[in-house]
């Protein structure tokens, strides 16, 4: 049996007939830019988080940027960030102009807290970009009472969050401004780059749409406001995206029976999985176990043909793109780095695929040998050298 990583495949057979029809309409229509969909996609993504407003924009990355350049970010605010997220949550704080300050994670749930953000403030600190990391939300209420009494914003990084709750509420309403990434391997994901920013505040929109369309507001091609970019959602992917809207939920209840499935067939091995909260449920964007054995494991479910990722090997502040900032040390992130294996999610994974990625992370063990995995992470324990 071969189990892939991520089967869009199956996704894209069940909603073909109804791409083929937006794809003749809009083709048809000749408009590429604006238009209906994008109307129509930004109102359905508003109310699926209950938000007030959505705008839709290029990709999940310039949506965080617009997101803090939107808050007023100036030159130098520090934006504190979780070391063990995406490069591109860092990348949108430089973008917008800030500093990126780089915290440790919760050994759980590899997701920051209150406390961490709370350790992290200083005078320079502007906001906190809060990531649901693999599908499951943070600590929201904590974390937001710690920034409203600091004065600073926050901000949701929810590119892999997509239906997941807290509190029973939807990821994006549950913050200042909230940017989604519906990059195709996302649980939305559009047949190219596309993103978009939520929130509940009128002038914050406002300004993320401009900046989005080179600051002109709308119908009035020939005025700047403000100094923006093309960094508009387009017509297709907007279309795309309404046709699988209607299938997230559907889709995320798949992933949510996987990855009980997962749950069972990994009991008793010696694997951890990440903990979601009581408080949330998660989206179930990706499935992360963590094992002291993880490169060995992962050669041998490839020789089983189970193709397995990694998110993420490298922390962000050890990347050359952010060694400059002489971050110290994270240790929970970087040994968690050195010890996390996403396994194959997606919603039409069948149970036989399951079974088969469990047992061959359990004969792998058989030869690994089960003694002494030590895999539990314990918060004190020294970073590996190796990952500096
Ligand atoms: C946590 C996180 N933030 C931001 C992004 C950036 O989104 P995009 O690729 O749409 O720019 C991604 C996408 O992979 C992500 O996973």
């Amino acid at each position: 049996m071969n189990v892939c990583f991520l089967d869009l495949r199956s996704m894209h057979e069940e909603i073909a007939d109804e791409i083929q029809e937006v794809w003749s309409r809009i083709c048809a229509q000749c408009s590429f830019v604006g238009a209906e969909y994008v109307g129509q996609f930004e109102q359905q993504w508003a109310d699926y988080c209950g938000t007030a407003y959505c705008v839709g924009v290029a990709d999940g990355t310039v949506g965080l940027e617009l997101s803090l350049r939107a808050l007023g970010i100036r030159p130098g605010d520090e934006v504190i960030v979780p070391g063990n997220t995406f490069i591109a949550t860092a990348e949108a704080v430089v973008k917008a102009g800030g500093v990126p300050v780089f915290i440790d994670v919760d050994p759980a749930t590899h997701l920051i807290t209150a406390d961490g953000v709370a350790a992290a403030i200083t005078p320079r600190t502007a906001a906190v970009v809060v990531v649901h990391l693999y599908g499951q939300p943070a600590d929201m209420d904590a974390i937001r009472a710690v920034a409203i009494k600091a004065g600073i914003a926050v901000v949701e990084d929810a590119a892999q969050a997509h239906g997941a709750t807290w509190q029973g509420k939807r990821v994006g309403g549950l913050s200042d401004i909230a940017s989604f990434s519906f990059y195709p391997g996302k649980n939305l994901g559009a047949f190219g780059d596309a993103g978009a920013v939520v929130t509940n505040d009128p002038a914050l929109a406002e300004r993320v749409r401009l900046m989005s369309n080179h600051g002109r507001p709308p119908n009035s091609p020939h005025l700047h406001e403000l100094v923006g970019g093309t960094h508009r959602l387009d017509a297709l992917q907007a279309a795309i995206l309404t046709v699988k809207l209607k299938r997230l939920d559907a889709w995320n209840a798949a992933r949510e029976r996987a990855a009980r499935l997962y749950a069972q067939a990994l009991a008793g091995l010696p694997v951890e999985l990440v903990q979601v909260a009581d408080e949330a449920t998660s989206s179930h964007h990706l499935t992360v176990i963590r094992t002291s054995h993880r490169d060995e494991l992962r050669r041998l479910l490839a020789a089983e043909n189970v193709a397995t990722g990694i998110h993420y090997p490298i922390p962000c502040h050890l990347q050359k793109a952010f060694r400059g900032l002489n971050t110290p040390p994270l240790p929970m992130v970087e040994r968690l780095a050195g010890r996390i294996l996403s396994l194959p999610m997606f919603p039409h994974i069948s149970e036989a695929q399951i079974r088969h990625v469990a047992d061959a992370i359990a004969r792998a063990f058989d030869r690994l040998g089960r003694s002494g995995v030590g895999v539990a992470v314990e918060p004190h324990d020294p970073s590996p050298a190796a990952a500096r």
